[in-house]
């Protein structure tokens, strides 16, 4: 993990946010190839979600909305987790966090036997005794207008899809959509985590990727089922490993509010094993009535054909951009011995990022082999025709293995190298990351060419 944080900072995928400033309860920024990564999985998101589907369509709603939403969808109550405070050294715990670290790996010098309870538990830092678990909740609050008072408080939103329910009235009334449909949309929600951590897995401010299928009740397993299948189908055809990501499903203690059935998929992770990396849930007519009883709008629904009135049941998928990121970057990161040919580290692990050619932050790299007048100008040449079409990065520091270790290690699928020879035969050289080939192909020819290679 270590080695990825560093090589994601070095290499300008991901920075603390107000480094400068000593960072900020984990609040991550992302850098110049971070954000074309990200990007990238939102764009590959959206296309599978609703670009390529004719029953799903896209919403982006106000991070802030009335605070009568948070009452309706139960997080100003439930929206909590178990907190503790060690008495002695202060810090500040998870609870279920903390029982199911210590339930793991008990510290059998300061728990004489496997915790049954929080109670069980001391502060794993210092030994101290912990208070009683006691509820947190994780809403984000801010006032809105002159007064700071209960009469201007609002919450930024704790999840993306209460804008979607909010909205189901409109996008029915608007796109002639009829059920089953869904709506999705991408965009930042905010928690107030107590123990985040673990980098940009768990931040107080991060992006979901979010799509709410309405449901006649009847239908709702049925669909529940598909969308699972398409969710983990996603993840695999952007090249997680088969043995990088599983399913899990919610036991009845630990389904959130709105739940009647929920699973996860996770993955493998570095710090302490499988994480939760997106979610399906079935949300039952829970997030509808309540909106219909707080607001006073009926939103229940006419089958056009059968009449049939009922509250549409709704199956969500939820994934978290960054997460779905961190989990790319440790699916694609490899050590290999050398390959790149770059004389001054031949002796080091070289590394390669394998990250599927649609997400790759940079897809081609023009490398021009001399600082020769004319090579540079057909070189730059290349490369704005190129960029027309693709992230392209243009390098012409150092030596050329240096510079294909450089494309490696942030997972660019191909290096077009400018010669000598290719002001004579009009040729460059192409290199592929994954199999390390050459092929020398016409300039006349490149883009079709790596169109065919980056867009089948
Ligand atoms: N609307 C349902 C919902 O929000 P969730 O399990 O709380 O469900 C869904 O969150 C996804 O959002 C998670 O699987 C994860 O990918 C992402 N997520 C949740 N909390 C996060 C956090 N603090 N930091 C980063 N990603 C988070």
């Amino acid at each position: 993990m270590d080695k990825l944080i560093s090589l994601a900072k070095r290499r300008g995928f991901v920075f603390q946010s107000s480094e400068i400033y000593g960072g900020f309860g984990s609040c991550y920024d992302y850098g110049p190839l971070g954000v074309e990564l990200i990007n990238n999985i939102k764009k590959a998101w959206w296309q599978a979600m609703v670009q390529k589907r004719d029953d799903v369509v896209g919403l982006d709603s106000a991070i802030i909305m009335h605070p009568k939403v948070w009452e309706a969808s139960g997080h100003v109550e439930s929206f909590a987790d178990p907190l503790v405070d060690c008495k002695k050294c202060k810090k500040r715990f998870r609870a279920d966090h903390l029982l199911e670290a210590v339930s793991m790996k008990p510290d059998l010098e300061a728990h004489k036997e496997p915790p049954k309870s929080i109670k069980d538990i001391v502060c794993p830092e210092c030994g101290g005794e912990l208070t009683e678990p006691r509820n947190f909740n994780l809403l984000m609050k801010t006032f809105i207008g002159a007064v700071e008072d209960a009469t201007s408080l609002a919450y930024l939103r704790g999840e993306t899809c209460q804008g979607i329910y909010v909205n189901f009235k409109n996008i029915l009334d608007s796109s002639r959509q009829k059920l089953p449909f869904g709506i999705a949309q991408i965009g930042k929600a905010f928690r107030n985590e107590i123990t985040p951590g673990n980098y940009i897995f768990r931040t107080r401010e991060f992006e979901q990727m979010e799509m709410q299928f309405f449901v006649n009740p009847k239908e709702a397993d049925k669909w529940y089922d598909y969308w699972k299948e398409q969710r983990m189908k996603w993840y695999k055809d952007l090249g997680m490993k088969d043995e990088f990501i599983r399913w899990r499903r919610h036991s009845k203690e630990e389904l959130a509010h709105y739940a009647k059935a929920a699973w996860d998929i996770e993955f493998d992770s570095p710090f302490g094993g499988w994480k939760e990396l997106a979610g399906v849930h079935n949300r039952s007519d829970w997030d509808l009535s309540r909106h219909s009883q707080y607001s006073g709008v009926d939103l229940s629904y006419i089958d056009p054909v059968t009449n049939e009135k009922y509250v549409p049941y709704i199956v969500e998928t939820s994934d978290g951009a960054g997460r779905a990121m961190l989990a790319f970057l440790l699916n694609g990161y490899e050590e290999v011995e050398t390959r790149s040919g770059d004389e001054e580290a031949k002796h080091e692990k070289e590394v390669v990022l394998h990250l599927h050619k649609s997400l790759a932050p940079i897809k081609v790299a023009v490398l021009p082999l001399s600082k020769k007048e004319e090579l540079q100008r057909v070189a730059h040449e290349i490369k704005d025709n190129l960029a027309e079409n693709w992230m392209t990065q243009y390098d012409e520091t150092g030596s050329i293995g240096k510079r294909y270790r450089r494309q490696d290690e942030i997972g660019t699928p191909y290096c077009v190298t400018v010669d000598f020879e290719t002001a004579n035969d009009k040729k460059v050289t192409v290199r592929d990351i994954l199999t390390m080939g050459q092929e020398r192909i016409a300039i006349g020819e490149l883009k079709d060419y790596l169109r065919e290679k980056l867009e089948k």
